[in-house]
């Protein structure tokens, strides 16, 4: 050490050792660390400098700790959040799930949030009145009706006049009967865009100018099922995928105004997104009324009214907590520099990777050996047999 600061480049080392820490320090203060874990941090990695410089001289340990600083400041930075102060945020579909779950979780952060709900007289949003704090207004707000929409934007806009909108969150959505694609009558494709797409495009497309006064942003809610093909998810995929790829555009182009745009793939939590036992007997029997008669013939009687298996399978899949998902909705509606695609939930992320990075029968092959039910279409088990025979 002695020789250290003997030297005029030894103490130019300290100096820059400081400023790093410095930098860090000030990069981190509104990190999601506290600020007792960001002043350790600092103090840890001026030691560090100071180690640095001991051990493999003055040049050789600057570079080294120079280049871990600015790592660490940079995925610290990464990870910087904006206070909260007084955002006002959109949600839709917060009467149960996600929409429910987030409305809470910001009103508790101090955000001034509006709740749009499908039916304001039902029990989620009687709860959010009862629990949350008066910033908490509920709005009435079917993403599919244009007068709802345009009603809910007047009581927004109206409050928030002066301070503009800070974030969209593009929630609402519904998941439809899971069937093979061959089998989902028309209406159901023609509902899935309707809500998952369509309605929140038209949100997004309503709230812009408002967003656009604080330079907000806008977070799409898609699925893992829009973002890789997955059985059975036809009809939600396709219409998630579509609002998956609005979104990237969009945050091609709003980039310019200074809006940030986030597509959330979220996979697996448990919700109210499966529907009841009576929903998923409304939709079979607009699957089977819409059938024709060979198809219906071709799978077989068993097979289409064993469909509906699916969900206690898919429902075993879930996981309760919902924290992994409020989290990567906060990060994109409050870091400084949100990430443009989120993959909260079990296997998201990997199946994602194995879509994108390996060859298509690999990942065809993966999916297959995913847990679902087993039975075999009616035709298929007689040609099976036959060919057994042979
Ligand atoms: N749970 C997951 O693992 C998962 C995975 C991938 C993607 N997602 C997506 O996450 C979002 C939230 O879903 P969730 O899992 O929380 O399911 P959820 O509990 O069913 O929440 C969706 C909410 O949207 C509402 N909604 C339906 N149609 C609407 C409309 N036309 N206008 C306004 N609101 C409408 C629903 O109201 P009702 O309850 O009255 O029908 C419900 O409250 C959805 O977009 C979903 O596709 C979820
Ligand atoms: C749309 O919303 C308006 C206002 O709440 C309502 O009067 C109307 O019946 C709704 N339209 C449909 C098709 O649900």
């Amino acid at each position: 050490m002695d020789a250290l600061v003997d030297s005029p480049l030894g103490w130019l080392s300290v100096g820059i050792t400081l400023l790093f820490g410095a930098i860090v320090l000030y990069v981190a203060d509104r990190s999601l660390m506290g600020k007792v874990n960001v002043l350790l941090w600092s103090l840890l990695l001026t030691l560090l400098g100071l180690l640095c410089v001991a051990t493999l001289g003055a040049g050789g340990g600057l570079g080294v700790f120079c280049v871990g600083s600015l790592v660490s400041s940079v995925f610290l930075g990464g990870r910087a959040l904006l206070p909260v102060g007084d955002k006002a945020v959109l949600i839709t579909g917060s009467d149960t799930g996600i929409g429910h779950a987030l409305a809470k979780h910001l009103d508790n952060l101090g955000f001034v949030v509006f709740a749009g709900v499908l039916n304001k007289d039902g029990p989620g949003p009687e709860e959010l009145r009862r629990t949350c704090s008066q910033r908490l207004s509920v709005l009435q707000l079917d993403i599919t009706n244009a007068t709802q929409v345009k009603e809910a934007y007047l009581k927004v806009s109206e409050k928030v006049q002066n301070t503009g909108l800070w974030g969209v969150v593009n929630n609402a959505g519904i998941l439809g009967f899971p069937a093979d694609g061959e089998l989902l009558p028309m209406g159901m494709y023609r509902q899935c865009m309707e809500v998952n797409f369509f309605g929140a495009v038209e949100v997004s497309k309503t709230f812009l100018p408002l967003l656009r006064k604080c330079r907000g942003r806008l977070v799409n809610v898609c699925s893992m099922a829009g973002g890789i093909p997955l059985q059975r998810l036809a009809a939600y995929g396709a219409s998630k995928a579509a609002l998956s790829m609005f979104s990237g555009v969009m945050r091609q182009e709003l980039s310019k105004w200074g809006i940030k745009v986030a597509a959330i793939h979220p996979s697996g939590f448990r919700t109210g997104i499966l529907g009841t036992p009576e929903l998923w007997d409304k939709q079979e029997k607009e699957l089977m009324e819409n059938l024709p008669a060979d198809t219906r013939q071709d799978y077989g009687e068993d097979y289409l009214l064993g469909l509906k298996s699916n969900f206690p399978i898919m429902s075993a899949l879930c996981d309760a907590n919902l924290s992994p998902v409020l989290a990567a909705i906060l990060h994109a509606l409050l870091a400084k520099r949100p990430h443009g695609l989120y993959t909260p939930g079990k296997r998201s992320y990997l199946l994602l990777c194995i879509f994108c990075y390996f060859p298509l029968w690999f990942y065809d092959f993966f999916i297959s050996k995913m847990p679902s039910s087993d039975s075999v279409p009616r035709a298929l088990r007689t040609s099976e047999a036959e060919n057994k025979n042979l």
